[in-house]
């Protein structure tokens, strides 16, 4: 969730979106998150929050980050009215270097409302599910597109032979850089949002995506369809894509013919068809494997 909703869409709905925090469909974070990109202000939202049956742990989380929420709140107002020109991957790139002007945790991580520890503990669960699946291990060549603040290459890079960051957003890139670039076998590049460039063809054994298709695919079709091409191309035989989120329209059968019918056009199988797997983000997994060499 770093996007704010379109009006009326997913996120606007305040019962709904405590009702699938009290099912455990969501946590606090996602849900709070949720309710200021909506236009909630946060102040308000928490006292109204606190007054509702079930909204006190999604009340709580916005009085423990008053500056975050408030910073949230700017982001999605920002976005909402005055939106960024140009089209396709320009404008998504314009998005980006907006919310890493305002706040480049809460631009990969909404739910993480600017929190460094929140983050970690998010990005410590989703490198948690990596290993589980077995996606690292030494050696690996990881490419991970959208890489962002480079939370994730952190991580990974002490479990894996290199990591190459891609990312359209020159002000993310450089927020990665002076975090994690002096880390061995990690490197941060520009990317053109259509291509893995300067990846080569067959040479990654994992290719993430975490959180960055819902804005490809915001880009438009084309360069959506170019940014999937490129990844299947990239891996090497029997290498893995791991998509988290592939939209935010808020449809899983949708996503989950979408990706099923990239995976049928690149010759990828599907392992994991938009499962939630992890507890404090809501973050879909979408599992892509090349056949060959398996
Ligand atoms: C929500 S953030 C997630 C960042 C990172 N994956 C994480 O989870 O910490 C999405 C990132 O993807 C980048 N991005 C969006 N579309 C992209 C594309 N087509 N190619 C490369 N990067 C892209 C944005 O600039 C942004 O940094």
């Amino acid at each position: 969730v770093a996007e704010p909703p379109p009006p009326g869409r997913r996120f606007a709905d305040l019962d709904g979106t405590l009702e699938e925090h009290r099912a455990g469909a969501i946590s606090a974070e996602v849900a709070a998150a949720r309710l200021v990109l909506a236009g909630h202000r946060p102040a308000p939202l928490a006292d109204r929050l606190a007054r509702t049956p079930g909204g006190e742990p999604v009340a709580g989380v916005l009085r423990a980050h008053p500056d975050g929420a408030e910073r949230l709140a700017l982001a999605a107002r920002a976005l909402r009215a005055d939106a960024p020109p140009g089209d396709g991957v320009e404008q998504q790139r314009c998005v980006y270097e907006r919310l890493a002007a305002i706040d480049p945790a809460i631009a990969v991580a909404a739910y993480s409302f600017g929190d460094a520890a929140l983050l970690d503990r998010a990005t410590e669960e989703l490198v948690g599910l990596l290993r589980r699946w077995d996606l690292l291990g030494p050696g690996a060549s990881v490419v991970d597109v959208g890489c962002g603040i480079g939370r994730l290459a952190a991580r990974i890079a002490p479990r894996a032979g290199r990591v190459l960051g891609l990312d359209l957003s020159p002000a993310m890139l450089a927020e990665a850089r002076a975090r994690c670039g002096h880390l061995p076998g990690v490197r941060f590049e520009l990317a053109d949002g259509r291509s893995l460039r300067p990846a080569e063809d067959g040479s990654a054994d994992l290719v993430l995506a975490v959180d960055t298709m819902p804005s490809a695919r915001m880009a438009g079709a084309d360069a959506a369809e170019a940014l999937q091409a490129a990844m299947a191309r990239a891996l090497a035989p029997g290498g893995r894509i791991l998509v988290m989120n592939y939209s935010y329209g808020g449809d899983p059968e949708a996503d989950r013919r979408h990706v099923r019918a990239w995976a049928r056009a690149c010759g990828l199988r599907v392992l994991r068809d938009g499962t939630r797997d992890l507890s404090l983000w809501d973050g879909r997994a979408y599992l892509l494997a090349d056949p060959r060499g398996t």
